[in-house]
């Protein structure tokens, strides 16, 4: 299926690496900025971080509808950052490749989305992009042991997906260490939802190295200065 897209000039952009794993990085999530002037918000940010998060709904994974490739592909041009495309959709396959065009360059699909996870894997690894999984916070651990070792990164959901600005899941902190447990070095553990310096400090502590954070950033009291923010909760993961 996907063949064509190495012939074609998919490619010609270019295509950024996932940070080697080693540091603990922030992944600011959009969906809390201002999108009346995104561009704008993103640029108070965007020389504090590696990664930028861009959370996908479809209305039917998750009760909620955000933005599609075209919004990625207006945003490319202006940033350097690592396009970290978090996929809530029911169909990864059928969209990854539109977002890897409009330049994505990671792609995190759900495990609960797919029939074959292994066979998602292989497809994503066509697009020669950063590939991860996520699960939601009711679906057990165990069930990423069969594909673990072949994705860059596991987004650990710290919420229920569809919403920014909800409370951080404190049964996350033992489901993080006991993923942290099935990871080589090279590989990142992210989590998403409810972090503030706060909890931050409690879920690195639990092995956590990649954060996405969205209200923490981008939303109040923040709003104006989201590079302060992304400071402030990384100053208080290092005390
Ligand atoms: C939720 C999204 C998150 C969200 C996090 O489904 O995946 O990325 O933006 O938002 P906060 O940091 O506000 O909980
Ligand atoms: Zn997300």
């Amino acid at each position: 299926m996907f063949d064509f897209l190495s012939s074609n000039g998919y490619h010609a952009q270019i295509m950024r690496k996932l940070p080697t794993s080693g540091t603990i990085e922030i992944a600011p999530s959009i969906l809390s900025a201002d999108f009346s002037r995104l561009k704008e918000h993103i640029d108070l940010v965007a020389k504090s971080v590696k990664m930028l998060h861009l959370d996908i709904m479809d209305g039917h994974f998750v009760p909620n509808i955000t933005i599609g490739p075209i919004v990625v592909k207006w945003l490319r041009p202006h940033f350097d950052l690592f396009f970290d495309t978090h996929l809530m959709i029911s169909d990864p396959i059928k969209y990854a490749p539109e977002f890897v065009k409009a330049g994505s360059d990671g792609i995190t699909f759900h495990l609960e989305a797919v029939s074959d996870p292994a066979a998602t894997i292989r497809q994503l690894r066509q697009l020669d992009i950063s590939v991860g999984v996520s699960i939601k916070p009711g679906t057990t651990v165990q069930a990423l042991e069969p594909i673990v070792a072949d994705v860059d990164m596991v987004l650990l959901m710290t919420v229920e997906p569809g919403f920014g600005g909800q409370s951080f899941i404190p049964e996350s902190l033992d489901r993080c260490k006991n993923v942290k447990k099935m990871l080589r070095d090279d590989q990142r553990l992210q989590v998403d939802g409810g972090i503030y310096p706060d909890t931050a400090k409690i879920i690195t502590q639990a092995g956590a190295d990649t954060l996405v954070v969205g209200n923490g950033v981008f939303g109040q009291p923040n709003r104006d200065n989201p590079a302060a923010a992304v400071n402030h909760i990384l100053n208080a993961c290092i005390s």
